[in-house]
């Protein structure tokens, strides 16, 4: 058996998913699981489910919070500024017992993803709207358009330029994208691509979450702000169905984080999920998924999910970490911490 931890980890950060819910009854409805140590996210959600609102209303809260408390700059606006500078939002909201979603991706000039999200789920007949035109559609729904730069994002714009770009995303292109700004041209041969793309916590993230309300019912949901320096355009896995977040109300739910252009090949909550269909309990489905991501990683990836299942099963055995730092919060906000990542191939 080999211990996965410290050579996949591209820098042994620290995560710390958060939870809150009732403990120590058969009946552990309602509960949110989030990735990361969001507490504000975590208690508002709480606050939503403890006063009878449903696990979208729960969902929308939490991303609500890390949005205009800016999570870690990678959540809402004036955080991970793309090549350009612009700061664009990506969010999913997905709806256990219908299975409906409601996304949105390189979302410009409006704060409130998620809230946007929650209009494409329950003001239309579509899932997943996209750029400018996401928008114009926000904008119709009474949403105020607005900046999404702040002083930090410009400044990390600035500093990224003086430092010849670096770290950016571009392969077998002319000039030398190690040590070159663009505008860049495609080349035949294949450039080595020896840099490593400094991915942790700092440049890109997600706030990832799972809920169930007083009902049993469940809901899913993400909101981030991209990949620092990623190209203009760049989606990652988070506002996609199955790949950043999944729930099927028959079986349970997943939401991930990590680096979303590995994560999205393996659809990797869609699959926690089905592993649950098929008789996993939630954190024998969150290692065997990230197993899958293991075995046939060729650079250094994190990926991380947090699984609950339809009973409401949760704890530090419902859900799992990949990284350093598990967290639970109960009631009052609490957080547990794994000492080391224990994922074995
Ligand atoms: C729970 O179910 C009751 C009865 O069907 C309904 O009135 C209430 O709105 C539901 N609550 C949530 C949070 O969905
Ligand atoms: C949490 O919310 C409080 C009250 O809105 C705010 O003052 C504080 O800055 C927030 N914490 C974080 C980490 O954003
Ligand atoms: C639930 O409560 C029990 C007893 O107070 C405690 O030992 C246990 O750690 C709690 N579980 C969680 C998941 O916090």
């Amino acid at each position: 058996m080999l211990l996965l931890c410290l050579c996949l980890v591209a820098i042994t950060d620290e995560v710390m998913p958060s939870m809150v819910g009732t403990n120590g009854s058969q009946d552990s409805k309602p509960f949110v699981i989030i990735t990361w140590d969001f507490l504000n996210a975590t208690q508002n959600a709480w606050k939503q489910l403890s006063s009878g609102g449903s696990a979208v209303d729960a969902v929308e809260s939490a991303g609500s919070t890390c949005e205009r408390d800016q999570c870690d700059h990678t959540v809402g606006w004036g955080g991970s500024p793309d090549e350009n500078g612009e700061t664009t939002l990506d969010s999913m909201i997905m709806d256990g017992p219908t299975l409906n979603v409601g996304a949105v991706a390189g979302l410009r000039r409006v704060k409130d993803a998620i809230s946007v999200a929650r209009r494409v789920l329950e003001n239309t007949d579509h899932s997943f709207l996209v750029g400018e035109m996401a928008t114009e559609f926000a904008k119709q729904m009474g949403f105020k358009e607005e900046s999404l730069d702040s002083e930090w994002s410009q400044k990390t714009h600035n500093d990224w330029k003086a430092n010849k770009c670096q770290p950016n995303f571009w392969l077998n292109v002319m000039p030398d994208p190690k040590n070159s700004c663009g505008p860049y041209k495609q080349v035949k041969r294949d450039v080595p691509n020896t840099g490593k793309h400094l991915i942790n916590r700092e440049n890109h993230d997600t706030i990832g979450i799972v809920a169930m309300d007083r009902n049993g019912s469940l809901a899913v949901g993400t909101s981030t702000n991209g990949l620092r320096h990623a190209i203009s355009g760049r989606v990652g896995d988070s506002p996609i169905p199955g790949a950043g977040a999944y729930v099927d109300q028959q079986v349970g739910g997943a939401a991930g984080t990590g680096d979303g252009d590995i994560m999205m090949r393996y659809l990797l909550t869609y699959q926690a999920v089905e592993f649950m269909r098929m008789g996993l309990a939630p954190q024998q489905a969150a290692e065997e998924t990230l197993r899958r991501i293991l075995k046939r990683a060729h650079r250094s990836h994190i990926a991380a999910l947090v699984v609950a299942d339809k009973n409401g099963q949760y704890g530090l055995k419902s859900y799992y970490f990949y990284i350093k730092l598990m967290g639970i919060v109960l009631q009052a906000p609490r957080v547990l911490t794994l000492s080391e990542a224990s994922l074995t191939v």
